[in-house]
């Protein structure tokens, strides 16, 4: 029987991406993710065989709900998080702070909680941070810490939750509709922006970072890393 993949956040961008390529690698897979609209889409794209569920994975009983639905698994991706949230301090609200963390940290750690009775002993676990976590650029105070949070999280739980593999992915800009916070005209030119200077000088896929996250899934003595798919947008100065 083949393995099978829960992917919450597998109905948009990195998430969907990564459905489609571990589908095309004969898992079963299973994408959750809030918007019914863009469940049907997703599950459209992605064609017979492939199961998905409304879920809020910041609501504990929804989680329960949905990890019981879903039965035994394999493997869990994490993509969740909140769109926007490039803001410098001045203009910075309580409220925003409040969105970023209740919008990414939590649910990706009451995710990977909830999923434990039904993962797989030695299954694996990927979340996704960001090359923010990194950087220093003014506004990406909410959005670095976020993201670092998410990062330090994977490395502590791949020593706690053992034999299970806890990974993160660190994406820099990649071409989603995370972007959709800017206004469509004009938001090619901040995405170009968000990358010149970088190594690479474009915006990455979300089939690369998708590759990245197969590795993890795949690879079974790789735990505790946070794997960099950022176009070298790291060592930008
Ligand atoms: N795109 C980039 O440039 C970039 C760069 C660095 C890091 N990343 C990180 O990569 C990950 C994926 O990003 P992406 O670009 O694929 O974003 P995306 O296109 O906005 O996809 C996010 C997915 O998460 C789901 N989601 C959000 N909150 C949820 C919740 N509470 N419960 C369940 N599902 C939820 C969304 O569906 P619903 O809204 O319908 O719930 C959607 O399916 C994120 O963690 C992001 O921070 C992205």
């Amino acid at each position: 029987m083949s393995e099978r993949v829960v992917i919450v956040g597998g109905t948009s961008g990195i998430g969907l991406a990564t459905a489609e390529l571990l589908r095309d690698r004969g898992y079963g897979v299973v994408v959750a993710g809030r918007s019914a609209d863009r469940l049907e889409s997703a599950l459209k794209l992605l064609g017979e065989g492939v199961e998905g569920r409304t879920l809020d994975a910041g609501d504990e009983e929804q989680l329960a709900a949905f990890f019981g639905e879903t039965g035994p698994f394999d493997h869990l991706v994490v993509t969740v998080s909140p769109r926007g949230g490039i803001t410098p301090l001045l203009e910075l609200t309580g409220a925003e702070l409040r969105r970023h963390s209740e919008g990414k940290l939590i649910p990706q750690l009451l995710t990977v909680k909830a999923a434990l009775p039904t993962l797989r002993a030695d299954g694996s676990v990927t979340l996704l941070g960001a090359v923010s976590s990194q950087l220093s650029g003014a506004g990406l105070a909410v959005l670095g810490s976020s993201n670092a949070a998410v990062e330090t999280a994977a490395r502590i739980l791949a020593a706690e939750l053992a034999p299970r593999r806890v990974n993160a992915v660190s994406p820099g800009v990649i071409d989603t509709p995370w972007w959709d916070w800017v206004p469509e005209e004009g938001r090619g030119d901040v995405v170009a922006g968000a990358c010149s200077g970088t190594p690479m000088g474009r915006p990455g896929r979300p089939e690369e970072v998708a590759h990245a996250i197969g590795f993890l899934v795949e690879n079974t003595y790789t735990t505790g890393i946070v794997l960099p798919v950022d176009g070298g947008a790291r060592l930008a100065s």
